[in-house]
């Protein structure tokens, strides 16, 4: 299976990346998966018996906006002070060895791929990111970069410092990322970027594409079908599925059923192994 994987980096003339929330496991973030999951992330929540999509909901922004800050706010700061692991350097490294294209597509809104070094203009995030803000109406449209810095009380799940006002109408605004329930989410960022990686896609779709999908959960299948698209759509691209407990996909394509970082670092090993030959 690594070898095989091997092959396909190998002989990759363009590159795309698509993570989930499992490609931040290994950098030590939680993922959600199920309630139970983002309950044992977050017990706060579970003490209060609120489910993920109840946290993630804009409306607490304008009820309780210290509510609303409190869980963001300590995602905020979490994501600032993670260190990507070795996995996010080791695709980046075959990327350049290849001299090849490359685009990043995520679910993920913790600007992890930046921080690892990869362009900003290769990247797509799908549902926004939490290093940038908007107003909670949207008054004025505008997307702008997140520098407050948001104190939490961890007991509380509570924002204690002040919060961000929107400079035009005043009030608190909210992080741009696409919530559950969500009508005033701006996507013009997300949008751009969309557009970027079509382009990348129609300047690429005769290359041989390796896809890495890494860490992508069944349950909010985005990532999970853009993978599968390229996959299907595009004749010379192979989608390897890093994932350790749902890792299923059908050939040509391979499922690795095991854990970001250490999926990486074995198909470099057999990388390393089959370059020498
Ligand atoms: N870091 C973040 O930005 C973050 C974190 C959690 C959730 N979310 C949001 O939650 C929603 C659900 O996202 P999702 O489907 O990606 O997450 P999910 O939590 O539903 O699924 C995570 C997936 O990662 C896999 N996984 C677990 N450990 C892994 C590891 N060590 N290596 C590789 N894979 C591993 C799991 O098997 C699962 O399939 C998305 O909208 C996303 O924006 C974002
Ligand atoms: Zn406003």
């Amino acid at each position: 299976m690594f070898t095989q994987a091997a092959a396909i980096i190998r002989d990759a003339e363009a590159f795309v990346i698509t993570a989930g929330a499992g490609m931040g496991v290994d950098s030590g973030l939680p993922d959600f998966r199920g309630d139970q999951g983002f309950w044992n992330a977050y017990p706060a929540y579970a003490r209060l018996g609120l489910s993920f999509a109840e946290c993630a909901n804009p409306q607490h922004f304008a009820s309780d906006p210290r509510f609303g800050w409190g869980f963001y706010g300590h995602r905020t700061n979490l994501y600032r002070a993670t260190v990507p692991h070795a996995g996010f350097h080791i695709i980046r490294r075959w990327i350049e060895h290849n001299g090849a294209d490359y685009f990043v597509v995520t679910s993920n809104v913790d600007g992890q791929f930046q921080k690892a070094g990869y362009a900003e203009e290769h990247i797509c995030e799908v549902h926004g990111s939490i290093h940038y803000l908007q107003c909670q109406t949207a008054c004025n449209g505008r997307i702008w970069p997140n520098n407050a810095s948001i104190e939490i009380d961890g007991a509380g799940m509570r924002a204690i410092s002040p919060l961000p006002h929107c400079p035009e109408c005043g009030k608190v605004t909210r992080p741009n990322i696409l919530m559950f329930g969500d009508w005033n989410w701006l996507a013009e960022r997300t949008r751009a970027q969309e557009e970027r990686f079509e382009r990348f896609l129609s300047d690429n779709k005769e290359r041989r594409i390796a896809v890495i999908e890494i860490g992508a959960g069944s349950a909010i299948p985005t990532i999970r079908a853009t993978s599968e698209r390229i996959g299907w759509d595009l004749e010379h691209a192979t989608v390897i599925r890093i994932n350790p407990r749902e890792a299923e996909i059908r050939p040509p394509h391979l499922a690795m059923p095991c854990g970001a970082l250490e999926g990486l670092q074995k198909t470099q090993e057999a990388l390393a192994r089959i370059e020498n030959h």
